[in-house]
């Protein structure tokens, strides 16, 4: 069958999609299927009216492909395709938003509030240390921290959105677990020598993964259980991963949850591939089985 995997689009993680999709058109044509690699534009939709592929895979990162409108035009246009559909897409996206949904399921999660930029520049809207982002980026696009005994207030860009999530720090452990349908693939401590941002993500050796992660069980556990939770509490499909930070002085009480992706990286330095590796599903297996769960 044909499969047209969207790859690149519009949003400030289209270099990460670019090697998203790329990877993954690569293993599905290892995995014997026809493909077609579509980088997303603003003529997307007239493109797969001529392709009519019999199921897209969508490789998209960020806005417009992970947040719930290329899924709105694949339903539109009946066309099966992988990961999330239109309302977990875009309740994943807005972190306020998700954080609510958790909450509503018993999971952990840090306060945070919606202000707007201009006033998060004037006044600390919560207690130093604490982070503002974007509410809707990904791979840390746009993430300032106010360390604790900060004295001012953080200096936004204009490129910043007139609304910004402000979140209190959580120290600790970056975990994070990610889920395939109704099965949780293990914990990968991602060990920076910094923050872990977007240089730190992308580069090779910009961070080194740690899998399985080296944590008591009831953590590991924990951690496996909320990924699940997550995934149906914002009614997942498929494919995601969810991002853990661990204080490890305060045992089970120090695992928050931070934000669950819909999309989650498909790059060579990527986490979800790689755990599904250590479960010994190759990264064709996972691409194979991403497809055969598409539906619309
Ligand atoms: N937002 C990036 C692609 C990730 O979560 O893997
Ligand atoms: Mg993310």
């Amino acid at each position: 069958s044909l499969v047209a995997v969207l790859k690149g689009g519009l949003s400030a993680e289209r270099e990460v999609s670019l090697v998203s999709g790329q990877e993954c058109a690569r293993a599905l044509r290892d995995a014997g299927y026809d493909v077609i690699e579509v980088d997303a534009g603003p003529d997307l939709s007239a493109r797969l009216v001529e392709i009519k592929p019999d199921v897209v895979f969508n490789a998209l990162h960020g806005r417009w492909g992970e947040d719930g409108c290329v899924q709105g035009l694949l339903e539109w246009l009946r066309i099966p395709y992988t990961h999330s559909g239109v309302l977990a897409s875009a309740l994943a996206m807005d972190k306020q938003r998700s954080k609510e949904a958790y909450r509503a399921a018993g999971l952990p999660v840090v306060q945070s509030v919606i202000a707007a930029r201009d006033e998060v520049g004037r006044r600390h809207v919560l207690p130093p240390p604490y982070v503002v982002k974007p509410n809707n980026e990904g791979s840390s696009v746009g993430v300032y921290i106010v360390q604790d005994g900060a004295n001012t207030p953080p200096q936004l860009p204009d490129t910043m959105p007139a609304q910004v999530m402000v979140e209190t720090y959580a120290p600790g452990r970056e975990l994070t677990t990610a889920v395939m349908g109704d099965r949780a693939l293990g914990v990968t401590d991602i060990i920076t020598t910094g923050w872990y941002d977007y240089n730190a993500k992308y580069s090779v050796g910009g961070s080194r993964h740690e899998i399985p992660a080296n944590i008591p069980a009831d953590i590991a556990a924990a951690c496996h259980d909320y990924a699940l939770r997550a995934h149906r509490a914002l009614g997942c499909r498929g494919l995601s991963r969810t991002d853990f930070r661990w204080d490890e002085s305060r045992g089970l009480a120090g695992l928050i949850l931070l934000e669950t992706n819909t999309q989650p990286g498909m790059t060579p330095t990527s986490l979800a591939p790689e755990q599904a590796a250590h479960c010994g599903i190759s990264f064709p297996e996972l691409c194979r089985w991403i497809v055969e769960d598409a539906s619309c």
